[in-house]
């Protein structure tokens, strides 16, 4: 079975919750509307990507660990796009989950998705129990505070920010998160993993930054221009469009660099370089050229 379908079986798999009678029917079809269809499921494919490089030996695991931080990104989307934060009404090319449940429910959709993340880790854990606590850690610090998800939403609430904490916390930390949860649900040491998974995050959120900056709203399928607008620190503000690119390209560079010795490593260097020029929209990428 091929990546993406791994990722696209072991999320509906997380879902059948939402699929029994007892179930309040609006609260899951917007938990399933926040999740299908996909988005880039980029973290997801990095996870997977980290625990085939490392052999990959207890795939279901791994394919749990992938869903967990998938759930927990699309719950993460949610709460981002409710009115008390960007107030965003398109997502994934439709309307936003409060656009289209409303508030409440989109709310407790994002919560639900949480629960269910580490429901979903601790249910295939049960299996290889060595390797779960590790997994419950990992996946914790990469939403939780003080310097996961919740944190780099935290520090929009505050004066001074520091454009590459802000950056690493709101979003580079979920990419840490699924590069060692990859190795850890394969039973490797996850700590020279932290690295790619931080270089990642930084060039998906830098890449993000200038898709806001220069793209256009049919190419995102959500809306652009609103880092200024929300007076969010942005990479494309403060290293101009050219400057945001080569940082970009620099970053991803250190990324695939940062790859440890494993029996995948040079498989794993293509694939990465590969996911990268996708990062940008093809018009976006020809400014850099
Ligand atoms: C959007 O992430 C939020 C950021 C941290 C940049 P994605 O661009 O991966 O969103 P989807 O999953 O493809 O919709
Ligand atoms: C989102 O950052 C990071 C999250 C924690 C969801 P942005 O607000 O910049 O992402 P988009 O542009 O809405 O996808
Ligand atoms: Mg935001
Ligand atoms: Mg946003």
């Amino acid at each position: 079975m091929d990546v993406a379908t791994r990722i696209e079986h072991a999320l509906v798999s997380a879902l059948t919750v939402t699929t029994t009678s007892e179930a309040p029917p609006r609260l899951a079809e917007a938990m399933r509307y926040a999740v299908f269809p996909r988005g880039a499921r980029i973290r997801p494919r990095l996870c997977l990507a980290v625990a085939l490089a490392c052999g990959d030996d207890q795939p279901e695991l791994s394919n749990a660990a992938a869903a967990a931080i998938e759930l927990l990104h699309c719950a993460s989307l949610i709460h981002d796009d409710l009115p008390c934060f960007d107030d965003a009404p398109l997502r994934r090319g439709k309307p936003s989950v409060h656009a289209a449940f409303g508030e409440a429910l989109a709310v407790l959709a994002g919560d639900a998705l949480i629960v269910h993340a580490f429901a979903t880790l601790a249910r295939a854990g049960g299996a290889v129990p060595s390797r779960l606590a590790a997994l419950v850690t990992t996946v914790a610090q990469a939403v939780g505070m003080p310097s996961g998800i919740v944190a780099g939403q935290g520090w929009e609430a505050e004066e001074d920010v520091e454009l590459a904490r802000y950056h690493r916390a709101k979003t580079g930390a979920l990419f840490v998160g699924a590069a060692i949860s990859g190795a850890v649900a394969a039973g490797h040491d996850p700590t020279p993993w932290r690295t790619l998974g931080e270089r990642l995050g930084e060039a998906y959120q830098v890449a993000d930054d200038i898709r806001d900056a220069a793209g256009t709203t049919a190419e995102l399928g959500k809306p652009v221009g609103r880092d200024v607008v929300l007076g969010r620190r942005s990479a494309a503000s403060e290293l101009g469009l050219r400057g945001a690119i080569a940082r970009l390209d620099e970053l991803v560079a250190e990324a695939i660099a940062a790859i440890p010795p494993c029996p995948g490593a040079a498989a794993l260097r293509g694939l990465i370089a590969l996911q990268a020029k996708r990062f940008l929209p093809e018009g976006l990428a020809r400014v850099a050229a």
